[in-house]
């Protein structure tokens, strides 16, 4: 529709309708982030996140590689299109009139739009006729097949539509075409019928199958599944792509399944529709199907949409094939897991089931399938099981497949923390391997421990990913946190008792120079000027001191006069001050960590066993602090 030209009323309409976040959820997992929402930039490679959305301006901006602007500009980039082709797209999405300057090209215009509905249309007429023949004499075997071997009621037939497509080659050709009177060139584009062979008209694309519809998210009808019912292959019959379905871009389930996966936090990915026809069976709801296809990562960023966690559980077949298509599910989504973008983990029923099997196994199991899903472990852990399945530590051919798999996933660990844990973890379960009459040598835990660590060190050397120093990320927190507490100091008179007992009882101090001399005026005028504890008067008397200390005038300038942002957050004095003490009480752990670390080294070197536990034991612990502490502010 290159020729088109738009009117500028169309084109106004566009921008008025679509929002920008949904838009950019097609490409980006997105986190919010105060007012803002924020994600890794689809412009650039990047390990964390610098790519910010604002849905109330409406305007995204990457703060990595300067790309930035509104929704439309957004697509235009993404998929190389032209301005005019972004809007036509969006305006059919949107189900907005397109109007264009020319009015002969009006008709052709409204021609197309009409295809999809009519498209719609069709394959709701065709589902209806499914539904009614299941009800037949010739549907027989079929429902028989659901209610007995499927054990399925009526009440979940009907819910999910199930249907059957009978054993004749132009059934629904003759409903549709002959009876209904659709066009026979439309009925093709449904992907319902198909021309023969060798020429010579059409046929039925389905023929004596069980028939499940699969729907868009909006709950529309856009193609079949179709099982087959006397073993004839293929298993299961997929409708082709069409203009209205894309196998690999579409989730079973996801209409039926949107607001249980919001209400939950978190979703569910099995591989066969009967699974997750089965789970929502058995009121697991949150739970979508792939359709015959991997998992991509276009897939999770539809779902990661729905959910604020960003929490994915993928529960495929614990089979051969169903183990090998996780990994490929983990590898597609490696760049979000591996920066924390999303939580994905790994639900393997055991002895190979799949999770129909699994439900219809025995009377309890539909509490132990939720409990199996609560206790899904973090992939990383699940991978790590992976390495060590079947592996005998003691043998040292085994023992060196163990080592190098574990580095090779902990290399990929980009935050601190996670990564200690799992080197910590990883030692630990290599030196029971190799010395199972001593299992707490801490002597070789920490070689060990070494070991992984350089080892996943020098791959990043080599890959040339310098990590960002620990110092910067350290020193921009704590300039974020020392700048919340005395903004809101200074601006929120009645805070301020609270700031300094927290800051006294947790042991706390400004360290940042600038921050640390304000703090100092402050105290020095509120003890010798005679200055009410409650009055503003303070934020005064510092102003007009500021032009002794011109160094700094840069630094508190933001503090006395803040910006629209920043005023924002004195509506919240509580949730900051408390963020604000967990980012310096964390950063202080951070530094005490290293600290240990550091004595590990020595004290490996001198061969103390007992300093070398007491501050692993340390590590332990302060990890421990930090998990709390993240969980805090959360
Ligand atoms: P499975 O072969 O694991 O079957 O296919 P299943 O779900 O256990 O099937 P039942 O229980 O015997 O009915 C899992 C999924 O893979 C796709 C389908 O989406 C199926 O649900 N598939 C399978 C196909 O697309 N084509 C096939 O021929 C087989
Ligand atoms: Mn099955």
């Amino acid at each position: 529709m290159d020729y088109i030209r738009l009117h500028p009323e169309t084109i106004a309409e566009v921008k008025d309708k679509i929002d920008l976040v949904e838009i950019i959820s097609d490409y980006v997992v997105l986190q919010k982030k105060g007012n803002e929402l924020s994600g890794l930039c689809p412009f650039h490679e990047e390990k964390s996140p610098s790519f910010s959305v604002n849905p109330v301006k409406q305007l995204y901006y990457c703060f990595g590689c300067g790309a930035g602007g509104g929704a439309v500009k957004f697509l235009m980039d993404i998929n190389k299109q032209s301005f005019k082709e972004v809007v036509l797209d969006l305006a059919q999405r949107y189900h907005i009139p397109i109007k264009s300057l020319a009015p002969e090209q009006q008709k052709e215009i409204q021609r197309q739009i009409t295809i999809r509905e009519q498209l719609y249309e069709i394959l709701a007429v065709a589902s209806g006729f499914f539904q009614h023949s299941l009800q037949q004499p010739q549907g027989r075997r079929a429902l028989d097949y659901l209610q007995q071997e499927r054990k399925l009621d009526d009440a979940t037939i009907q819910q999910f539509k199930l249907g059957y497509a009978p054993d004749n080659w132009d059934t629904l050709y003759n409903y549709l075409v002959e009876v209904k009177h659709y066009s026979i060139s439309l009925v093709a584009k449904a992907g319902l019928i198909k021309e023969r062979k060798n020429g010579g008209g059409y046929i039925d694309y389905f023929k004596h199958r069980l028939m499940i519809p699969i729907c868009d998210k909006d709950g529309r009808i856009i193609a079949f599944g179709a099982r087959s019912l006397d073993g004839s292959e293929p298993k299961y019959l997929n409708s082709p792509d069409t203009e209205l379905f894309s196998k690999s871009h579409t989730l079973f389930l996801l209409d039926q399944a949107k607001q249980a996966i919001a209400k939950n936090d978190k979703v569910i990915i099995v591989e066969g529709y009967f699974d997750a026809i089965a789970l929502h069976s058995q009121n697991i709801k949150n739970v979508v199907a792939v359709l015959g296809t991997a998992l991509t990562s276009h897939h999770v960023k539809i779902l990661s949409r729905y959910t604020d966690s960003k929490e994915i559980i993928v529960n495929f077949d614990a089979d051969k094939a169903g183990i090998k298509a996780t990994e490929r599910a983990i590898k597609e989504v490696e760049n979000l897991i591996y920066t924390g973008q999303l939580k994905l983990k790994v639900v393997n029923i055991p002895n190979g089931k799949d999770a129909d099997e699994f439900l219809n196994a025995s009377d309890d199991s539909v509490e132990k399938y939720q409990r199996l899903i609560d206790s899904a472990p973090l992939w990383l852990d699940w991978q790590i099981d992976q390495i060590l399945k079947d592996k005998n530590l003691s043998n040292s051919g085994d023992f060196e497949l163990v080592f190098q798999g574990m580095t090779k996933l902990i290399r990929k660990i980009s935050n601190e923390v996670t990564k200690n844990h799992y080197l910590l973890s990883c030692a630990e379960i290599l030196t029971k391997g190799r010395s199972p009459l001593n299992s707490l040598n801490s002597q070789e835990l920490t070689k060990i421990y070494h070991n992984l660590e350089n080892n996943s060190k020098s791959y990043q050397t080599k890959a040339k990913l310098p990590r960002k120093s620990l110092k910067s990320t350290v020193n921009s927190q704590v300039e974020e946190a020392e700048f919340l507490l005395l903004l809101i100091y200074l601006h929120c008179p009645s805070w301020r008792e609270t700031i300094v007992n927290y800051l006294d009882e947790k042991d706390l101090l400004f360290s940042l120079d600038h921050y640390r001399f304000l703090w100092q005026q402050i105290n020095y005028f509120s003890q010798n000027i005679d200055i009410d504890y409650h009055d503003n008067k303070l934020l005064t008397t510092l102003q007009e001191n500021m032009v002794n200390h011109p160094e700094f005038i840069t630094f508190w300038q933001p503090l006395f006069n803040p910006s629209e942002n920043n005023k924002q957050r004195l509506f919240a004095p509580e949730s900051n001050i408390n963020f604000a003490l967990a980012c310096l009480e964390g950063v202080n752990l951070e530094k005490y960590k290293q600290y240990c670390q550091q004595q590990i080294t020595i004290y490996t070197n001198n061969q103390d066993m007992e300093k070398m536990s007491y501050f692993f034991e340390e590590i332990k612990k302060i990890e421990q602090q930090l998990k709390d502490l993240k969980q805090s502010i959360i």
